[in-house]
């Protein structure tokens, strides 16, 4: 991080005790603490301290994980880990992105969203390229208002139809660089050892502890 002259400022250590995990996803909670659990971390829910869910208003991953971080630590007086992440298709200048999770509509149907995907790119044309990442923004805030952020990142491309039962979201689209099978054909562990998630909680660990 550097500061208004440019000059580099020294990232904030996270000392060992609680944090919350500014999610009300069970899921998340639990991945979180087996990674943090190592470093003396205590994770609590948002859930737990009834914190409530702030609307993404941000235009970045990075800016709603910021907010959702500074939230849950301004009003629960300690520090506070936020995620936010998504898939970004190249063809479409981007999205779902930000509203990868909104693609799926109220009833969070992914095979809806994932033809949502194809459909849109398959209209650009047969020479349009299949590229895409995934990204992952994680932002560690404390009560006075200090915020760190790391994003992390995979690259691939989209697939169709989609191929496999594991994972979640867009995995069965996604097929990583290097790889012939898709996040949902991949054993959990290998998907999650290079994952963006994987990549973002790296740069986390080897900044803050
Ligand atoms: P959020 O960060 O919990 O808001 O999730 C954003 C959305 O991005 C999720 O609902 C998924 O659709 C998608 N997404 C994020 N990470 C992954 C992943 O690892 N695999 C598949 N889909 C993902």
């Amino acid at each position: 991080m550097s500061d208004d002259f440019g000059q580099e400022q020294a990232i904030r250590k996270l000392k060992p005790g609680k944090l919350v995990i500014a999610s009300h996803n069970p899921g998340k909670i639990h991945e979180i603490a087996a990674l943090l659990g190592p470093y003396g971390i205590e994770p609590i829910s948002a859930a737990d301290l009834d914190l409530p869910e702030p609307e993404e208003t941000g235009t970045t991953f990075i800016a709603n994980a910021e907010l959702k971080a500074m939230q849950a630590a301004d009003l629960s007086g300690l520090p506070a880990l936020a995620d936010d992440s998504g898939l970004s298709v190249e063809a479409l200048g981007g999205d779902p992105g930000l509203f990868s999770a909104r693609w799926a509509g109220e009833s969070k149907d992914f095979g809806v969203a994932m033809q949502r995907v194809w459909t849109n790119v398959e209209a650009k044309g047969p020479e349009v390229g299949h590229d895409a990442h995934f990204v992952c923004a994680l932002a560690l805030a404390w009560p006075d208002g200090h915020v760190e952020a790391f994003e992390g990142r995979v690259d691939g491309v989209i697939v169709w139809p989609p191929r496999g039962d594991q994972g979640f979201g867009y995995d069965p689209m996604f097929q990583p660089n290097g790889h012939d099978i898709s996040f949902g054909e991949m054993a959990p562990d290998k998907k999650h050892a290079m994952s963006h998630r994987a990549d973002a909680f790296a740069k986390l660990v080897a900044a803050v502890f």
